[in-house]
């Protein structure tokens, strides 16, 4: 289906400076930046296709600028989160992909929504969550979503995307493999639940919400906040673009083999056999969190995490995390992949 014409309202800069788009607080700039606030705005830049190369972002907090980009930089305000269907045990929530992530979690739990409360404070925009499936304290935002709507980046037609065509894994999607790049997501519909469906096995998760008085939405909420808040860093304050590498998974006798050297290191089976590491233990292991790097280094809380110290480049930041792969390779036999997409 072809979206129609219409008088555009779209906004376009040239030379524009991303500093403010990417949480790590890189200068970069693009050549052309483009921020949309309908599906008919896109449909009308798109027309029938871009012909300069074409990044579409969301909250720019998991990007990693390494030049300025030479296109045209995507960024969607679309707005809203409309009830599309309910029945006495679900909502169906169809919400705008430049929505503020935490506050659709701050809406959904204001209403006594279930479902995205773990999800709490994790930074980003609607449609960045349903790309790189964001995960945190044993819930993932794929678990919930109905559907993605997009609009192709070679035509402008829009495109439906159900929960199963997604293919939600672990920080990953098909708008990560072959419909990377080729698609700009606008809405993404949530299923939520009228009725409470805590998952509260993560860490010290229930401890917490037990002590601020029981598991109600508000308590996980908070619970959560209070966690993030004291592990990761406020990208207000610190750069950084939250986890830097992927808990890496590997075959359970490569699992045994680790644990029997390293007693204490934390490992979490998972449902195919496999076994997925902590990276962030094993960073820490590797003993960066007291490295003495100018402009770049890890969270002194939470070693996954690669910090802008001030005034770091992009090959700073890579040049910082080769090492730093090089040594867990070195110490665990393990390879570290990023999960921060790098862009230049
Ligand atoms: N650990 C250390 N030292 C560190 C960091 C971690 O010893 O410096 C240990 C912790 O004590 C714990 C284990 O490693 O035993 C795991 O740490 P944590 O619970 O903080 O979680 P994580 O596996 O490091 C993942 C997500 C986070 C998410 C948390 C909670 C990834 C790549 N990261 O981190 O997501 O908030 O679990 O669910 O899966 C993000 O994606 O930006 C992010 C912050």
């Amino acid at each position: 289906m072809q979206c129609k014409k219409l008088i555009v309202m779209i906004k376009k800069f040239e030379s524009y400076s991303l500093l403010l788009h990417n949480t790590f607080g890189i200068e970069a700039k693009a050549k052309t930046f483009v921020e949309f606030s309908s599906e008919d705005e896109l449909c009308s830049f798109i027309g029938s296709g871009l012909e300069t190369p074409s990044l579409v972002i969301g909250g720019g907090s998991n990007l990693l600028f390494v030049n300025d980009f030479d296109g045209i930089v995507l960024h969607s305000v679309i707005n809203g989160m409309d009830i599309v269907a309910e029945d006495e045990n679900d909502i169906l929530l169809r919400v705008g992909s430049g929505v503020n992530w935490d506050e659709l979690v701050a809406y959904t739990v204001a209403n006594g929504w279930y479902g995205l409360e773990n999800l709490s404070l994790i930074p980003g925009e609607v449609g960045a969550s349903a790309v790189q499936n964001v995960g945190a304290y044993g819930v993932e935002a794929g678990d919930l979503i109905e559907k993605v709507e997009a609009i192709s980046l070679s035509d402008a037609s829009k495109r439906c995307f159900t929960h199963d065509e997604c293919r939600f894994a672990y920080r990953y999607s098909i708008f990560k493999a072959e419909e990377k790049g080729r698609n700009v997501i606008t809405y993404v519909t949530y299923r939520l639940k009228k009725n409470a469906a805590f998952k509260l096995g993560y860490g010290n998760l229930s401890e917490r919400v037990e002590q601020l008085g029981g598991a109600t939405l508000e308590n996980v909420r908070r619970a959560v906040c209070e966690i993030r808040e004291a592990k990761l860093p406020n990208p207000a304050e610190i750069g950084s673009a939250g986890s830097f590498f992927m808990n890496p998974v590997v075959a359970a006798p490569v699992a045994a083999s680790l644990k029997e050297a390293y007693p204490d290191m934390p490992q979490y089976p998972l449902a195919d056999g496999n076994v997925k590491l902590s990276a962030g233990w094993m960073i820490d292991q590797c003993g960066w969190k007291n490295t003495p790097h100018e402009h770049v280094g890890v969270y002194r809380y939470q070693a996954l995490v690669v910090v802008n110290r001030g005034g770091a480049k992009g090959e700073d930041v890579i040049a910082f995390a080769s090492a730093v792969v090089e040594s867990v390779k070195e110490k665990f036999g393990v390879t570290l992949n990023m999960e921060v997409n790098v862009i230049g």
